[in-house]
């Protein structure tokens, strides 16, 4: 896999986090190139991880074995403009554009394009980011890409497309849940008489024990919360005011919500 040449169409803040994680991994610079509008940001690109970047799309998708989309969703049609032509026939092509189709993209890039779509969630910034694929291609293009988004976090896979809106509403919207618990959690602290540095530590802290002991322990959420609730104790009153006011019933309809958004969205 370290012999791939990996391409990515836009250097944004999901291509460095890509790039960041091949170089981790090992992977040469010279054998990624990315192409991207802004100068600026393609001088960032290539000094900070030795990156060849280069302006035209064109010049990327020629000589890619992967070729990582990483515009925004709105952006993606033009910036596949004649791209099919350039493209080697057994290239991977990866979209990790949000809500566009595998059908969109056969649509721009041609049937016989091998396709996979995919999509990751911000935590991928720091290496540790879900990321969820699905593709009707030969495995070799599944397994390509499973290498590219291994790098920055764990990868699975999807057998059926309309299962991604479910994948968004959980993993691709589910970090900033988590970010409004703890937000109150940082809020009520205060109340309760903590300086906002202090609550800001413990409300993040705590996400990050807890998230470790869901992925670590090997034990389901539901078991880990009776484990650190003692009956008639502290925690058990926390709990108890927040089913009677209904939290569990309001984060099935967010997710439910996010995962309607994402089928009107597509
Ligand atoms: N960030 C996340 O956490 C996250 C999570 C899940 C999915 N995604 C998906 O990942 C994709 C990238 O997101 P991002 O946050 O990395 O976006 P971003 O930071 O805006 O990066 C996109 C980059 O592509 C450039 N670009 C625009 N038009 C282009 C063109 N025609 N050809 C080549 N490059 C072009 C943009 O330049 P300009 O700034 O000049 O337009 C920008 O530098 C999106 O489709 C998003 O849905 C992101």
């Amino acid at each position: 896999m370290q012999e791939l040449k990996i391409g990515f169409i836009g250097g944004g803040n999901m291509a460095e986090a890509l790039i960041a994680g091949l170089k981790r991994g090992g992977h040469a610079g010279d054998k990624i190139c990315v192409s991207e509008p802004q100068q600026q940001r393609r001088d960032v690109l290539a000094s900070q991880y030795g990156v060849q970047c280069v302006a035209q799309n064109a010049d990327t998708a020629a000589g890619a074995d992967v070729l990582v989309l990483a515009v925004k969703p709105q952006q993606m049609q033009a910036a596949l403009g004649g791209l099919s032509a350039r493209l080697k026939a057994d290239a991977t092509v990866v979209s990790i554009a949000a809500g566009v189709t595998t059908a969109s993209l056969h649509g721009w890039l041609g049937e016989q394009t091998h396709i996979v779509r995919v999509m990751p969630n911000t935590p991928a910034l720091l290496g540790a980011g879900m990321s969820v694929l699905f593709s009707q291609a030969d495995e070799v293009h599944k397994q390509r890409t499973e290498y590219v988004l291994n790098a920055c976090g764990e990868c699975l896979r999807v057998e059926a497309e309309k299962q991604m809106h479910a994948v968004t509403a959980v993993s691709g919207s589910g970090p900033a849940y988590f970010f409004l618990l703890a937000e109150v959690m940082q809020a009520t602290g205060m109340k309760l008489g903590l300086d906002e540095a202090m609550a800001a530590k413990l409300a993040a802290q705590t996400a990050l024990g807890a998230g470790k002991m869901l992925v670590e322990s090997g034990r389901s959420a539901e078991a880990l919360r009776h484990q650190v609730t003692s009956p008639g104790g502290t925690t058990q009153a926390a709990l108890d005011v927040m089913y009677e006011m209904g939290m569990p019933a309001a984060v099935r309809q967010g997710v439910v919500a996010a995962s309607k958004r994402s089928e009107e969205l597509s």
